[in-house]
This record gives C-alpha cells, sequence and structure tokens, in this order.
C-alpha cells in the first residue's frame, strides 16, 4: 500500500540531501545543557524555524500534481540530540530506557566496532568537541547534548546567504537570554566554535562562483541514495526507485520501506521500526551518525600517480588514462560518476559519456532537463549479479561494498534482503579546502551525517562488515580502498592490498596493489536522534508521556 508522509512533523533533512538541492554552504553547532528548564525553553524557541520535509519548488523540475509548496528557506534549520542531550533536557527515564544500545552507547564507546580504535582514528586524532565521550557523559560538562545544523544556499561570489550568520548570531542570543544552554567550541584545528562546512566550489569564466558535487579527493559524489515509500510522490518515487531502490521479485525495482529511514513505519522485515521507544515520541523521527572524516588529499593523488604508473605498465595502458582507472575501480565510478559496472574501460566510458551528456548552459533550458535527468537515471541504474567476479567492478570497490545491491542474492530477480537492511541516507557536505598543491597536514575532508533508523543493524554494519572487512566481498581480510583502514594495529598484520580482476579474455594479468596509505581519517562524531515536530513540541514543553 503506497505510504503517505505527514512531511509537516518530519525534519526536512532526513528527506532532503541538502547540498544537492542549492544549499552548498553550512555550519554545524553543538551544545551543552547545564539546566534542563534552559534545555526546554531553547528548544521551543527554536521550534518555530526548523526546516519540515514540506517541499518547495525545485529549480530543475516542474513539481509533480499535489505537492504542498512552501517558501524555500534561505537557511534550513535542524535539530538533533544526544542520548545525554535526552537526559539533560528531562525525558523520562521510560522512553529513554526503550532507546536503542548503540545509541546509549555514543560513538566513541563504539569505537571497536567502527574501526576507530586504529591509528590514525583513534580519539588522539578527534577534534577536541567530540573527545567529551572520554569522560563521564553525566557529569562532564562538555558532552554535547545537541545539533544544529544549518544548510544556508550560496550567492553568486561564493559566500553564503546572509541568513546563516543571522541564524548563528538569533541562536548565540538564546543560549545567552535563556542561561542554562551553552555552544561548545572544538572544532577544527584550531579549534573553532563551529564546525564550517561547503560545497566544492569552482569559479565561472563570468566571475559567478558556483557549486559543484565533487569530494575533495575528485570524485562526483552524491549520485546514489535510497529512494524509499512516501518519500516523493507516486510516480517520481517509481522512476527514482530504479537503480536507488530495492527488487520486488519480478526484477523490477521498487521503492524501499519507509521503515528503515524513518521511526514509526514498516521495515523491510515488516516491523514498525522504533516501537521500543513510545510510538508518539519516535514517530516521524529517526538516528543520525554524525561521522568527520578528514581526507590525505595529497597521499590519495599520489598513490593515484604512482600505482597508476604500474597499472599503466601491467596493462599497457596510456599513463594518462591509468589514474582515471585506478581511482574508478577503487571507487566503483569513474571520476566523473560513470559506474564502473556499466563502463569498465576506457573506450566505454567515453561511449557513456556520448550517449548521456552533462547537461551544457550554451543549451536551451529544456534540452538541458532532458539531458540531466536521462544522465541522473543511467548513472544509478545498474546491477552486479552478470559480473559475479568483479571484472567489470571490483568487488571491492566502495559502492559496491556499501549498497551490494543484487549482489549477495542468490537469486536476482528477488534482491537481496541482507542489502536492503543495510541502505542508509548520506546528508552532509565537505569542510576545509583542497588546492592543487594541498599538504595532508591541512585540514579538508568530508562531514557525513548518516541517516537510518537502525544505527547497528544498517550504519555499523556497513562500517564494520563491509568497509572494514572483506568476506562479503571475498576478499578476506581487504578493507575499502578508498575509505578502510588501511593503518595495522600491531604494525605486524599484513600490509593494506587492493586487487583488480582481470577478464581472461584480454590476457592482462590481474592488478595488485600493495601498502595502500591511510586515505581517509575520523576526526570524531556522535550518534544523534533527530525527532518529529511533535516529539520536538513534547520535549520543549516537557511533556513527553511514555504511557
Ligand atoms: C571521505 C570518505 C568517503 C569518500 C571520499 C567517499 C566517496 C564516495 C564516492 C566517490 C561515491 C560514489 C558516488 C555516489 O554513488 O554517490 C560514494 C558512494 C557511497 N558512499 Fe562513500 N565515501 C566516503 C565515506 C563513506 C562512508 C564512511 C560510508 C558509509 C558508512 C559511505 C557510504 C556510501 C554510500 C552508501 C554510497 C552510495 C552507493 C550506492 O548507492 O551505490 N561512504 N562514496
Amino acid at each position: 500500500m503506497a505510504v503517505t508522509l505527514d512531511l509537516a512533523d518530519i525534519q526536512g533533512n532526513i528527506l532532503s540531501a541538502y547540498g544537492k538541492l542549492g544549499f552548498p554552504k553550512g555550519r554545524v553547532i553543538t551544545l551543552h545543557v547545564s539546566k534542563p528548564a534552559s534545555g526546554r525553553k531553547f528548544v521551543s524557541e527554536l521550534l518555530p524555524g526548523i526546516t519540515t520535509a514540506l517541499r518547495w519548488e525545485s529549480r530543475r523540475k516542474p513539481s509533480p500534481p499535489g505537492t504542498v509548496e512552501v517558501k524555500r528557506p534561505d537557511v534550513a534549520v535542524n535539530i538533533a540530540f544526544s542520548f545525554y542531550g535526552l537526559l539533560a533536557l528531562g525525558v523520562p527515564t521510560r522512553t529513554l530506557r526503550g532507546m536503542p544500545d548503540e545509541f546509549i552507547d555514543g560513538m566513541m564507546k563504539r569505537a571497536p566496532m567502527l574501526g576507530d580504535t586504529f591509528a590514525p582514528n583513534q580519539k588522539d586524532n578527534w577534534d577536541e568537541v567530540w573527545k567529551a565521550g572520554e569522560h563521564d557523559p553525566v557529569t562532564n560538562p562538555k558532552t554535547v547534548h545537541i545539533l544544529i545544523t544549518l544548510n544556508a544556499q550560496m550567492k553568486d561570489d561564493g559566500t553564503p546567504f546572509p541568513a546563516l550568520e543571522a541564524t548563528t548570531r538569533r541562536i548565540e542570543t538564546l543560549c545567552q537570554t535563556i542561561g542554562g544552554v551553552e555552544i561548545l567550541r572544538g572544532h577544527g584545528r584550531p579549534a573553532g566554535p563551529y564546525q564550517e562546512l561547503s560545497a566544492i566550489t569552482i569559479r565561472q569564466p563570468d566571475g559567478k562562483v558556483v557549486p559543484c558535487p565533487k569530494e575533495h579527493f575528485g570524485y562526483t559524489d552524491a549520485i546514489g541514495d535510497p529512494v524509499f515509500e512516501g518519500e516523493f510522490p507516486g510516480r517520481v518515487e517509481r522512476a527514482d526507485a530504479r537503480g536507488n531502490g530495492a527488487f520486488d521479485g519480478a526484477g523490477k525495482w521498487r521503492p524501499l520501506a519507509t521503515g528503515e529511514f524513518v521511526l514509526g513505519y514498516p521495515d523491510e522485515a515488516q516491523e514498525t521500526s522504533g516501537t521500543d521507544i513510545p510510538l508518539a515520541f519516535s514517530r516521524n523521527g529517526t538516528f543520525m551518525a554524525y561521522r568527520k572524516l578528514h581526507q590525505n588529499v595529497a597521499a590519495f593523488r599520489s598513490f593515484l600517480e604512482t600505482a597508476g604508473a604500474q597499472l599503466a605498465q601491467v596493462w599497457g595502458l596510456p599513463p594518462g588514462d591509468a589514474g582515471a582507472m585506478l581511482a574508478g575501480k577503487m571507487a566503483g565510478r569513474w571520476p566523473d560518476g560513470v559506474p564502473m559496472e556499466l563502463a569498465p574501460t576506457v573506450a566505454d566510458w567515453d561511449k557513456f559519456n556520448k550517449r548521456y551528456p552533462d547537461p551544457d548552459p550554451k543549451l536551451d533550458p529544456k534540452e538541458n532537463q532532458k539531458r540531466y535527468a536521462a544522465r541522473e537515471q543511467a548513472l544509478i541504474d545498474f546491477r552486479y549479479n552478470g559480473d559475479t567476479q568483479g571484472l567489470r567492478c571490483p568487488l571491492t570497490a566502495h559502492i559496491r561494498r556499501i549498497n551490494t545491491r543484487d549482489m549477495l542474492a542468490p537469486r536476482a530477480a528477488d534482491g537481496s534482503v541482507l542489502n536492503n537492511r543495510r541502505r542508509i541516507l548520506r546528508r552532509g557536505l565537505p569542510y576545509g579546502e583542497s588546492p592543487p598543491d594541498v599538504s595532508d597536514a591541512a585540514e579538508h575532508g568530508v562531514v557525513m551525517l548518516i541517516v537510518c533508523a537502525s544505527l547497528f543493524r544498517q550504519y555499523e554494519f556497513v562500517q564494520q562488515q563491509w568497509l572494514n572487512y572483506g568476506l562479503d566481498s571475498n576478499a578476506g581480510n581487504d578493507t575499502c580502498p578508498i575509505v578502510g583502514n588501511h593503518a595495522t594495529g600491531t604494525g605486524k598484520e599484513p600490509k593494506a592490498k587492493f586487487v583488480i580482476a582481470s577478464d581472461p579474455k584480454t590476457g592482462r594479468p590481474p592488478f595488485i596493489v600493495e601498502g595502500l596509505p591511510q586515505f581517509v581519517e575520523t576526526r570524531g562524531g556522535e550518534y544523534f536522534f533527530v525527532p518529529s515536530m511533535t516529539a520536538l513540541r513534547m520535549i520543549g514543553m516537557g511533556t513527553v508521556d511514555p504511557t
């Protein structure tokens, strides 16, 4: 049965990846509550400004019929709470008791599972603000209780809309006037009061600065994102589910069950998610992992150069192509996003780009809309079942590990139950800059906001089993070539390696590269609950009724 979501009750960051929707600038504010009543007042005061999932008009596509639209905000404001934040705000024990273990533990306690006990992911390398988890979370005056995310539109000169600064000032003033709620500093190096975020931008020949969908290693990002029931209106949802949903048993794509991402709805096991928490409190809310990941861009570039030269030699490729090929095999997508599974060779890559060209500013907007839609669809609509040996896309490529599609399915048409229960929504934005002469001592990376109904079953599973372990990819202990742990615990383990299988018909040997440097390092994070607007009202009024 079709699911109709109460969009006015759901926070906007659950359904929308703001960065992609015209909000390329962001800021994260972390707060501590020392007086429960002050904390509740703060939440109530902020409440009318929280951005819900009600839709605003799209700049790319006409709105589907029946859509309720609100004015596009200059800055989207969302709020989330750590477990100790809910405790500090006076949420009753009976409600807190229903919260999942991993959320109660918090991210630092889950370090062994997340791969954060390995150098250099360990807490010594975390930003000051996230180190609070080392101390008693109840008595420590630095425990992060509240997370506010601001996502702003950008002016033509590359600066954020003034509403970003104005909203920050408003939050600061609220803290000062109410008292008992304090902004926690300690983001970045040197430590700043907030975590600043920004999409990577480029200056056009006319001087206008525009965002581009790249991350710091140079890949086009934010392409794959699960589609679930109720996320979009009817036909749009069915179309978007192609490549981003699950399989329906007849080999067709369908949207995933809502309960995988929003609490209070049936999930893929036909159980209602979030029922351990009183439903009135959990429904239309969800969980979110905040994960700040530093990227060693210089090490990555240098690796592509050296190992790319070896690949060029072993496979007889032009050196220019080999770097892109290696990067593509590691990610599962060529740097411009074209899927390896659909275009495993340079010639195929070229063909794909000719068939699905990018929009061109010189063309008519209608033609560009068509181009955009065709390419967007082609980039996600593929399966792995016809490539069980990873001859097109390596079994251990980042996107093949993290969304196995039909790879683990005994019958391709059914898709994989295993995979359907491990999907995550990715929100967040990059931080810092990565100019050509960048050093790894400079701070740049991505703040990932990973949204799912069960942090344990979805986020922690993929992080531990699929990124930092290789068994499901038939790769023993090989970790993800991009984000996995390549450093070792004791120094005695084998060096990290990456294998590109080769089609015997080509006569080329498989390519094996050993000693992968650590490309991505954890800089900290925490687990948060993202309440519905109803639950926020209850928190603010102190009327959470667990009966
Ligand atoms: C700095 C660290 C990371 C980098 C550079 C990175 C890079 C990428 C790239 C280039 C893509 C392909 C573009 C796309 O399909 O949207 C991708 C996809 C994805 N990544 Fe990551 N990633 C990082 C960390 C992570 C982590 C830690 C997770 C999960 C715990 C993750 C989950 C995903 C998912 C779910 C997809 C979409 C796959 C699909 O649906 O086919 N990524 N990432």
